[in-house]
């Protein structure tokens, strides 16, 4: 078999990358571990940035998400007994929508099959071969055969545990690594929202996050032990929690539901440097992770490859290869930036092990800080709705200067 551009992962990375460079009339081809179901009811994150958004509808892939996903307009911070609103829609302009990861690979699955793209579910034991020649290769089996795909580049978009970041050779990347002392304990719940807006709460036992999928199914979590375990939870022990967490003295409770799913989720920083070697590129969680808090993984992962997308168009236009030698810096410098902001708000909220009371009013007086200042506020909610996706401040600051 032989394509232009072998995709190994079919995530949200992965697939939006294939259907970015089919509208460009680049062939690729998307190999993939999992099945279709499996891959479909995957359950992650649910925020949406201004320009994920932006991106899903201006390619044709966001009619669905534009129905179904809700529009949010501002978030909640909740500590000491009291709950503030960041109003991103009016320090930014800009909103944020919520709809499952999921849901957006559902659509990206659909739009690439039906304009005849090829996505081999099942494809297991991938190996990369000659990454630093011309004519990259990925082995595979699937059904029972042994496949061969050579490519003009590959492209990893295999997640933290896939190969392809393994596959890099010893002392040509750079790996940067934070493990934070807890997880998030996650639930899907049948029942009504307990708010129209999400709530981010810090509490002296730790930290608590309401949010919701549709006006049916609600998303929760609260921050356990990394070790914990789904089973080790019964329903009436994770209610009381979330209670004890969430509910106010002004009589607001958190609306109990019948629980349909539990996850731990594990909370990590992490960043490889360079994301290239040779014809390998590396994007998504392939190449860097950051804890939930803030929900910047799957934007992360749709800003690389809107970056590589553009890289590879001008390399079959023009045999340039400018933007494509520019693509792990370009990206690096919106990952850096939002690794230091999921950072900041993981540790602004949450509860770690031996910190003191001097330590939790620091968090406390941080969040009236980020609450009551408009500047502390703005900067929140513009990395919250998401950063620029290539330009940075100096860019803008020449558009400006031009246009004035
Ligand atoms: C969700 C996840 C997040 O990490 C977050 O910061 C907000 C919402 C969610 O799954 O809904």
């Amino acid at each position: 078999m032989r394509t232009r551009v072998g995709i190994v992962g079919g995530g949200p990375a992965g697939l939006l990358l294939s259907h970015l460079l089919h509208l460009r009339g680049i062939e690729s081809v998307v190999l993939e571990a999992r099945s279709r179901e499996d891959l479909e009811s995957e359950i992650r994150a649910g925020v949406l940035e201004h320009g994920t958004t932006e991106l899903l509808m201006e390619t044709g892939v966001g009619d669905r998400m534009r129905r179904e996903g809700a529009v949010h307009r501002s978030v909640n911070l909740q500590f000491d007994g009291r709950r503030e609103r960041i109003d991103l829609e009016g320090l930014t302009g800009k909103t944020i929508t919520l709809y499952g990861q999921h849901e957006v690979v559902k659509d990206l699955v659909r739009t690439r099959l039906e304009a005849g793209g090829e996505v081999l579910f099942g494809a297991k034991g991938i190996e990369l071969r000659d990454l630093g020649s011309e004519e990259p290769k990925v082995r595979f089996l699937r059904e029972g055969e042994e496949r061969e795909l050579r490519c003009d580049f590959v492209v990893g978009t295999d997640g933290f545990h896939g190969v392809s970041r393994k596959s890099l050779p010893d002392r040509v990347s750079t790996e940067y690594e934070r493990r934070y002392p807890f997880g998030w304990f996650g639930i899907l719940i049948e029942g009504p929202p307990s708010t129209e807006e999400l709530i981010y709460a810090l509490h002296e036992r730790g930290f608590a996050l309401v949010s919701t999928r549709s006006p049916e199914i609600q998303r929760l979590y609260f921050q356990c032990d990394p070790n914990d375990e789904a089973g080790n939870w019964s329903d009436d022990r994770i209610w009381a929690e979330l209670h004890a967490r969430l509910d106010t003295e002004d009589g607001w409770t958190v609306n109990e539901g019948n629980i349909i799913h539990k996850n731990v989720v594990q909370m990590r920083s992490f960043v490889c440097e360079p994301m290239r070697y040779g014809r390998l590129f590396l994007a998504g969680d392939a190449a860097h992770i950051v804890p939930p808090t803030g929900a910047k993984g799957m934007n992360l992962a749709v800003a690389d490859v809107r970056v590589l997308s553009r890289g590879l168009t001008e390399f079959y236009a023009s045999g340039e290869t400018e933007l494509l030698d520019g693509y792990s810096e370009t990206c690096l410098r919106r990952v850096w930036k939002a690794s230091r902001f999921s950072w900041w708000m993981t540790s602004m909220l949450h509860r770690f092990d031996g910190d003191d009371a001097f330590q939790y009013r620091m968090q406390v007086a941080e969040l009236d800080y980020v609450t009551g200042s408009r500047a502390a506020a703005t900067s929140l909610a513009e990395n919250y709705v998401g950063l620029p996706m290539e330009r940075g401040f100096e860019a803008q600051a020449k558009e400006r200067a031009s246009a004035s």
